[in-house]
C-alpha cells in the first residue's frame, strides 16, 4: 500500500478528508504519519483519533528554517512516504526540503493561482470584487505557491459574502479535489516533469485539468 505523510498547523480538516477518502477507498494508499509545527493543530488529534502516528516537531528548537526542515524530513523518511502532502502547513518550506521530495510533494493554496499567492486571499478577492475565487493542487517547486497546477475549483463570490462565507465554500471545494488529485498520483496517472504536472501522459494547461 502507499504511504501518505500530511503536515499541517492548524484544523486539518483537509487531513480529514484524505483520511477519510483512504478509509472508503477512494485513494489507493493510507495515511502513515502526520505532522505539525504547531503544538496545538487540531489536525494532531484529527490523526490520533484515527490512530494514525502524529508528531509535533518545535521550530525553537532549532537554529534556522534549513535546520528544522532536515529534521523534519529525516522524521518523515521514517515513514519511506511516497508522497508528502501540505494540509494547510503555513511555514515556507527550505529549498533542501523541496528538493528533497521534489515530484512527490503537493500543495493545495486557497486562491485560483497565480491570482493571490501568499496569505489572506479570500479577503483580497472580495476586496477586489472578484465574482470568481476557488482553490488549486499544484505540485510545489521553490517558488513559494507557484509550482505547476494539477487541478482548480472555483466557488462564486456573493455580494455581500462575509469571509467566512467564502472560506467555507472554498474549503468544501477543497476536500473533494484534494483527496481525487492524492488518488491520480498514488495510481500513478499524475507526475511533474520541468515544470509541468502531467496527467495521464498530457502535458495539463496553465489552470490545470479541465474536463472539457
Ligand atoms: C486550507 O483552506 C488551505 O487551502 C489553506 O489553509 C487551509 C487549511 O485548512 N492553505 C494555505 O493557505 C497554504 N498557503 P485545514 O487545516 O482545515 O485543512
Amino acid at each position: 500500500m502507499k504511504k501518505i505523510v500530511v503536515l499541517v498547523s492548524g484544523n486539518g480538516s483537509n487531513l480529514q478528508s484524505i483520511i477519510d477518502a483512504c478509509q472508503q477507498n477512494r485513494i489507493n494508499g493510507y495515511v502513515a504519519a502526520v505532522f505539525s509545527n504547531n503544538a496545538d493543530a487540531y489536525g494532531l488529534q484529527r490523526a490520533e483519533q484515527a490512530d494514525i502516528p502524529a508528531h509535533f516537531i518545535n521550530p525553537k528548537a532549532y537554529v534556522d528554517r534549513t535546520s528544522y526542515d532536515i529534521a523534519l524530513l529525516k522524521a518523515i523518511d521514517q515513514y519511506n512516504p511516497d508522497l508528502v502532502v501540505l494540509a494547510g502547513y503555513m511555514k515556507i518550506l527550505s529549498p533542501e526540503f523541496v528538493q528533497h521530495y521534489y515530484g512527490r510533494l503537493l500543495n493545495i493554496h486557497p486562491s485560483l493561482l497565480p491570482k493571490y499567492p501568499g496569505l489572506h486571499t479570500h479577503r483580497k478577492a472580495i476586496e477586489n470584487g472578484d465574482k470568481e475565487h476557488g482553490t488549486s493542487v499544484h505540485f510545489v517547486t521553490e517558488e513559494l505557491d507557484g509550482g505547476p497546477i494539477i487541478l482548480q475549483a472555483k466557488v462564486p463570490i456573493f455580494v455581500g459574502d462575509k469571509e467566512e462565507e467564502v472560506i467555507e465554500r472554498v474549503q468544501t471545494q477543497e476536500h473533494n479535489i484534494y483527496p481525487l488529485v492524492i488518488g491520480w498520483f498514488l495510481d500513478q496517472r499524475l507526475l511533474m516533469e520541468g515544470n509541468n504536472a502531467i496527467m495521464d501522459g498530457k502535458v495539463l494547461p496553465p489552470q490545470g485539468y479541465a474536463a472539457e
